[in-house]
């Protein structure tokens, strides 16, 4: 795709009014210079999310989101960034500058090698029915693969000898355009080229709109290697593409949701299990520019790397090269499958219904990857080993580029640091409690504190408690069971609803007064910004119970999946007659969790 000169999108952006823009997808409702609306990227009942003109802006308030009008058009569309430049000059009236003679000639090049890559796949995808590509058909049958999944993936078999090049010379195609696809091998010593993928199951590998730009060829065998794939091309980079993107496409952005796993067969056995939302790098380790794209589909894609050595290092890998790209709103999230097992044995192992409930619910956040990463095989015994952790912790933040996001993950990592180093057990928090609409279920189900709010969800609560306490005390059973992991976050919080259960009609005059007196004016500071936040936004009452009421329901499904998470793993280790009846509990929970959505 030939690019496009910076002072063209430079014009292209000051020539666009980001209001207008927005404004033709989100009601916009002017205040000063600002405009404001609620924001297109969550969820939320009042306007938190603010365009200006002025500052050619978005940004919100609530989640985060934030970008100029390319990123706008990039995220509401699901376009490129090219194609939202040229979109939004169409829009201008602005003519967009014509690809240099030297574009057309490597465009033109490009095609020819698109043709042949494509010729050659039509060959693989016949042999495979021929007598010749028994050997392979019989293969991704013992596979469990049916003919619609070959199909669909367009599976198929390279011969022995040079079948593929005396078809496709043949077939009017040029020695050199079949050696620059990557399809014949030119040897050293002289002689004629030949095929490149001799006696293999051959997998294409397509760019995201489904055209051919390489190929995997795996052996029938324990040959080695086991899979050979295409070398670099002008049409293939490796590291700039993902197995099967445009076949996941489709169920990824309907789900918001997109699987990394391993493997080729890994994909294909999972889209013949009905989850058709999953891509594999090609072999090596995820590259910035695969998490980019993968964000084009979903906001945090799942990593589901084998539970092997090389799988954990790759997982790894990815964690680290992520940080520097992380954004608000855009993270990774992993998942390890158990007993060394790959997506592909896993399915065939334990059937597709048990491989989505454990994707929906053992994943890990990068962040709880990264602390799991920091903390193995490291005992914590000394102050130097503990200096020695503190010190990669902050390598680790000093990786992440957005400065929001660091800071974020330097208070996770303040007090998950604080709650293993610390000879204090958490006591705060001991207000009587009764049960309000988010807490449905029974003791017998959760008999410990797990309704746990996370340090924003904390902030936001509270900062609505502090301003609103009339408001506040209608929550006040939800609320009292709110308990952060963070004890100093809790006794902030016990604080206040200390006082609020005490005194259901308080005013935030008194509840101010009475928080000075008992000297916890620190708990103003923590809120400083959200209280800013709220002043500003002056929600309606109706407003205010409508965000406190989706905060506490987030709150409550987290709890609840953290439940299953700890049910799911209390099945693996039960015996037969306490697996039953915990999986009715589960089947339970998973009803509610689906009610709650
Ligand atoms: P695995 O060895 O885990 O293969 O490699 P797999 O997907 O489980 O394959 P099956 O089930 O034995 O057929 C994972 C991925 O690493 C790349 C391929 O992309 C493969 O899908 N790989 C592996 C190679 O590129 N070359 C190799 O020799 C091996
Ligand atoms: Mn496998």
């Amino acid at each position: 795709m030939p690019s496009l000169p910076a002072s063209f999108i430079q014009e292209v952006r000051s020539r666009t009014s980001i209001v207008s823009i927005v404004g033709q997808t989100v009601k916009l409702k002017r205040r000063g210079n600002e405009y404001w609306g609620c924001c297109p990227f969550h969820h939320e009942k009042t306007a938190s999310f603010s365009v200006s003109d002025e500052r050619e802006y978005y940004h919100c308030f609530g989640c985060g989101a934030h970008g100029s009008v390319f990123d706008f058009v990039q995220k509401t569309q699901s376009v490129t960034f090219l194609e939202a430049v040229e979109h939004l000059a169409r829009l201008a009236g602005m003519e967009i500058p014509r690809p240099s003679a030297r574009d057309y000639e490597r465009e033109r090049k490009k095609t020819g090698l698109t043709e042949a890559l494509e010729a050659a796949c039509l060959f693989f995808e016949e042999q495979l029915y021929k007598p010749a590509g028994r050997p392979g058909l019989y293969y991704l049958q013992r596979r469990g693969l049916n003919d619609e999944i070959i199909k669909r993936f367009r599976l198929g078999f390279s011969p022995p000898g040079n079948a593929l090049k005396a078809h496709l010379i043949r077939a009017g195609f040029n020695e050199d355009v079949l050696i620059e696809a990557g399809l014949l091998i030119r040897p050293d010593n002289g002689e004629s080229p030949y095929d490149y993928f001799r006696n293999r199951v051959m997998f294409p590998i397509t760019d995201k709109r489904g055209k051919v730009i390489a190929f995997g060829g795996r052996v029938l065998d324990d040959g080695e290697p086991k899979y050979l794939n295409s070398p670099e091309t002008p049409v293939f980079s490796k590291g700039d593409t993902l197995y099967a993107l445009h076949l996941s496409a489709q169920q990824a952005r309907k789900m918001q949701e997109i699987i990394v796993v391993e493997g080729y067969m890994d994909v294909i056995a999972m889209a013949a299990a009905g989850i058709t939302r999953a891509v594999a790098p090609l072999g090596t380790a995820m590259t910035e520019h695969q998490i980019q794209l993968l964000w084009r589909y979903a906001p945090e894609p799942l990593c589901c790397f084998d539970g092997d050595g090389a799988g954990q290092r790759a997982a790894i890998r990815a964690a680290q090269r992520a940080l520097p790209l992380l954004k608000p709103g855009y993270s990774l999230r992993f998942i390890t499958l158990p007993d060394n097992l790959d997506p592909d044995e896993y399915i065939k192992e334990h059937g597709k219904s048990s491989f989505e409930t454990f994707l929906q619910t053992q994943y890990r956040p990068l962040f709880k990857q990264l602390w799991q990463m920091l903390l193995a095989d490291r005992p914590l015994d000394t102050p130097e080993r503990k200096a020695g952790l503190s010190k990669d912790i902050e390598e680790c933040l000093e990786k992440i580029k957005d400065p929001a996001v660091k800071n974020f993950y330097r208070q996770e990592f303040k007090s998950a640091l604080w709650e293993i180093t610390s000879p204090y057990k958490n006591t705060a928090g001991d207000f009587p409690v009764r049960r309000g609409p988010y807490s449905k279920h029974g003791d017998s189900l959760i008999t410990h504190p797990s309704v746990r709010p996370d340090r924003d969800e904390t902030r936001m609560l509270l900062a609505y408690v502090l301003l609103y306490p009339d408001i506040g005390a209608e929550f006040l059973e939800d609320l009292a069971e709110c308990q952060s992991s963070s004890p100093r976050q809790n006794e902030m919080f016990g604080f206040v609803m200390t006082a609020l259960s005490a005194d259901p009609d308080i005013t935030a005059d008194r509840l101010k007064e009475h928080l000075h007196a008992t000297d916890q004016t620190g708990i103003y500071d923590f809120v400083a910004a959200e209280i800013e936040m709220l002043n500003r936004k002056n929600p309606l009452p109706q407003e205010a119970r409508e965000d406190i009421s989706l905060i506490l329901s987030g709150i409550h499904k987290k709890a609840l999946r953290g439940e299953l998470q700890r049910l799911a793993e209390q099945i693996a280790d039960a015996d037969e007659n306490n697996a039953r009846q915990l999986w009715e509990k589960y089947q339970n929970l998973l009803k509610e969790e689906k009610d709650l959505a």
